[in-house]
Order: structure tokens, then sequence, then C-alpha cells
């Protein structure tokens, strides 16, 4: 199973990401993590992608490809991966598809998460996050048991530099410019399939179990 999830900011990629990676034993690439991590250390590509990330832009392309491919080259994603976050441009998605052509382990499918502006910007106003698992939280719609502590690994919740409204706005923008594109891209390969991503997480967890269902079934 290789499976991209495309969606906007907010359309909960990263929380069904890691709930279909759990389910099926498989790698879950989050490139806003990896990013984040980078940055975290203080390493220079990392301050670098930070300066975008807190702009709400985009990382350059040359940059995401090569970390992306030297993820993928790793053993853990040899029984499949989802990728939550690239591509992002036609150029990405076009170095990903020459790569694992190369390899003769085509993408199973893409995922694309549907929701309006308006409920991304209201999730993401609410969203807290878990810099150490990773683990998101929604002070309206799952708040975590304890004041601002994560669940499972009871580090300290944050807030995400690119949450404020504004920048929220502006990363609504950008995807809509240079994401929007991939759809097309995608449905022409026959690979593009549409999850409804607004109500409940676990209904929209059985939506997007059932939009796989068949790829299951053929295994990696
Ligand atoms: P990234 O971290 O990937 O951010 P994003 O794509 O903007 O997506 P988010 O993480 O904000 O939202 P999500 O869809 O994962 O939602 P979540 O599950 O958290 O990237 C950040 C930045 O990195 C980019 O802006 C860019 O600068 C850079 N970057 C990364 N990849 C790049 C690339 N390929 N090229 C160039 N630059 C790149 O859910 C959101 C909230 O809603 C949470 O609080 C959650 O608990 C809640 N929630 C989730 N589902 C539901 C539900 N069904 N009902 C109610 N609440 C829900």
């Amino acid at each position: 199973m290789r499976i991209v999830l495309l969606g906007p900011p907010g359309a909960g990629k990263g929380t069904q990401a890691r709930r279909l990676a759990e389910s099926y034993g498989i790698a879950n690439i989050s490139t806003g993590d990896i990013l984040r991590d980078a940055a975290a250390k203080g390493t220079e590509p990392g301050l670098a992608a930070k300066g975008y990330m807190d702009r709400g832009e985009y990382v350059p392309d040359d940059m995401m490809v090569r970390l992306v491919m030297e993820r993928l080259a790793r053993p853990d994603t040899r029984d499949g991966f989802i990728l939550d976050g690239f591509p992002r441009t036609v150029p990405q998605a076009q170095a990903l598809e020459n790569a694992l052509a190369e390899i003769g382990r085509p993408l199973s499918c893409v995922l694309k998460f549907k929701i309006d502006d308006e409920m991304a910007v209201k999730r993401l106003a609410a969203r807290w996050t878990c810099p150490s698992c990773k683990r998101t939280y929604n002070m309206e719609y799952k708040p975590p048991k304890l004041d601002k502590e994560c669940d499972v690994c009871g580090a300290q919740l944050h807030r995400r530099d690119d949450d404020d409204e504004v920048t929220v706005r502006r990363r609504l923008e950008v995807y809509r410019r240079d994401t929007k594109p991939l759809e097309f891209f995608f449905w022409e390969r026959g690979l593009l399939r549409e999850v409804d991503a607004e109500g409940p997480e676990d209904v929209v967890t059985d939506r997007t179990l059932e939009a796989v269902s068949d790829i299951v079934d053929l295994a990696t």
C-alpha cells in the first residue's frame, strides 16, 4: 500500500495518516513533522525551512524532493507507506512518480480530504500538538485528559507557530495555488479518491478505510 494524502491545512491528514499507518503497519511519513524536527534541532536546512513554514509558504521543491527520497530509501517503507504532505506541487509529484516507476512500485492511490475553509480555520485555531510523539489534540473536539499534556507520552502540548489565523489563511491560499492542480494530475492517472473530511474523527476514519479497502486486498 503506497498512499498519498492530499488536502488543505486542517483537513485531518495527520490524524488519519496515523490511524491508517497503525491499522496496516506501514510507515507514516509526514513532511511537516520532518521539517519541524529539523528546525527544532537547529540544523541549517531545518532553520531555512522554518522561515518558509512560519510565513505559510512552501519549502523549495529541490529540498523537499531530496528529503523525501532519502526517507523513502529506508527499509521501513518496503511494506508500504503513507505520504502526508508530499507531493504538494506538480514538480514534486513528477519526481515521486519517476522515482517509484524506477523501482517498479507505483502509488496505490491518492486520498483527497475535502473540507470547507472556515471549518479548517476553526479546527486549527483549537489545535494543540505534542512535540514528542506528534499526536494532535483539539480544545474543541478532542481535548487532552490533563491540561495541555499529551495523553500518551505526557509531554507538554504546544501551539504550532503557523496556526495563527493570518498564517492559516495564507496556507490555504498557497494550497489552492500550488497543490490544487495535483488533483487533476492524479485524477488523470486514475489514482484520485475523495474522502469527506467533515464530521467526527471516527466517522472520517471509517470513510478513509472504506476508500482504501480494495487496495488492502491487494496487499503491497
Ligand atoms: P504540515 O505540517 O503538513 O501542515 P498542513 O498540510 O498545513 O496540514 P496540517 O498539519 O495543518 O493539518 P492536517 O490536515 O494534518 O490536520 P490535523 O490532522 O493536524 O506542513 C506544514 C508546513 O511545512 C507547510 O505549510 C510548508 O511550509 C511545509 N511543507 C510540508 N510539506 C511540504 C512540501 N511537500 N513542500 C513544501 N513545503 C512543505 O487536524 C487538525 C486539527 O483538527 C487537530 O486539532 C485535530 O485534532 C482536529 N481534527 C482532525 N480531524 C478532525 C475531525 N474529523 N473532526 C474534528 N476535529 C478534527
